[in-house]
């Protein structure tokens, strides 16, 4: 799934202009909303800044981004949070332990994790739940991250567009750099019931990127065959009813962001104290 360009992602998303410090800063307004504002600070001093002598360090909240992939948003949301990330992808989770070597990563799959610790904040962002089966196993994933959200907590899912909402799929494609070579990435889909099938195919093209380093370390070893890569995704459109049911089976209070950080909308669930 996202083994053979989990070392392209970044690129790609850059060069398409998704925008992980904006949206962080969405998602810390909403979790102002959805929790006690005042517990959400304006900006926290970053750990060890604390000066003996003035009183106890500030708390901060935990958070707990799961299918945090790369870690963009923890780039963001760790200068606020206590922050920790999970993904089952051990490709992503190398791309964002180099990004982040300070911060704690758990290879785990969001259906069946148990990491007997809770968080203020449980995040599972840009459609990372539509590469679940279907509504049964939303149940088990929206409940395993609700048991990790304390009381006076917040769960954050961020959906791929419903299936109220969806547009027949597009054909598209993306120019970027990475490793200091250009690549190609055409993406088409089509619907299929409540399955949106994207099909990616990457393909690495000859200029060099201007003034960019031509030496690909990241590149080597990776399944290229004939300068290409293909990649298909089966992404399941879930209704918002059932991810309201999923919510209240898990004992959380629902409500829904029509907006959310990159338009798709957002799912907020609170565990009321
Ligand atoms: C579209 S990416 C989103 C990554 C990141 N949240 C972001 O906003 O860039 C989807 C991520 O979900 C992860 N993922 C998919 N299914 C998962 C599962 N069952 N458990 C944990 N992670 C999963 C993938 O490995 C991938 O990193």
């Amino acid at each position: 799934m996202f083994e053979s360009w989990a070392h392209l992602y970044d690129d790609v998303y850059a060069a398409r202009g998704k925008d992980y410090r904006k949206e962080a800063e969405y998602l810390r307004a909403v979790i102002g909303v959805a929790m006690d504002s005042t517990r959400v600070p304006e900006s926290s001093p970053p750990a060890g800044s604390f000066e003996s002598g003035s009183g106890p360090p500030p708390t901060r909240l935990r958070l707990l981004d799961v299918a945090c992939g790369t870690g963009l948003h923890l780039r963001h949301l760790s200068q606020h949070f206590a922050a920790q990330g999970l993904d089952r992808s051990p490709e992503m989770l190398r791309v964002a332990r180099e990004h982040l070597p300070s911060t704690r990563f758990h290879q785990a799959d969001m259906t069946r994790f148990q990491l007997r610790q809770t968080f203020d904040v449980v995040t599972c962002l840009f459609s990372s739940v539509g590469y679940l089966d279907g509504p049964e196993d939303l149940n088990i994933a929206i409940a395993t991250m609700a048991e990790h959200v304390s009381e006076g907590g917040c769960l954050l899912v961020e959906p791929p567009v419903s299936r109220e909402r969806v547009q027949p799929p597009e054909v598209s494609e993306d120019v970027f750099f990475s490793g200091g070579r250009q690549w190609r990435r055409k993406t088409d889909a089509t619907l299929d019931g409540p399955l949106l099938r994207i099909r990616f195919l990457y393909s690495r093209a000859g200029q060099e990127e201007p003034n960019g380093a031509v030496d690909e370390p990241a590149l080597r070893d990776k399944p290229l065959c004939d300068e290409q890569l293909c990649d298909e995704q089966p992404i399941y459109l879930f209704t918002d009813e059932e991810m309201k049911t999923a919510f209240q089976r898990a004992g959380l209070e629902w409500s829904r962001d029509p907006k959310g950080p990159s338009g798709l909308g957002l799912h907020v669930g609170s565990r009321r104290s």
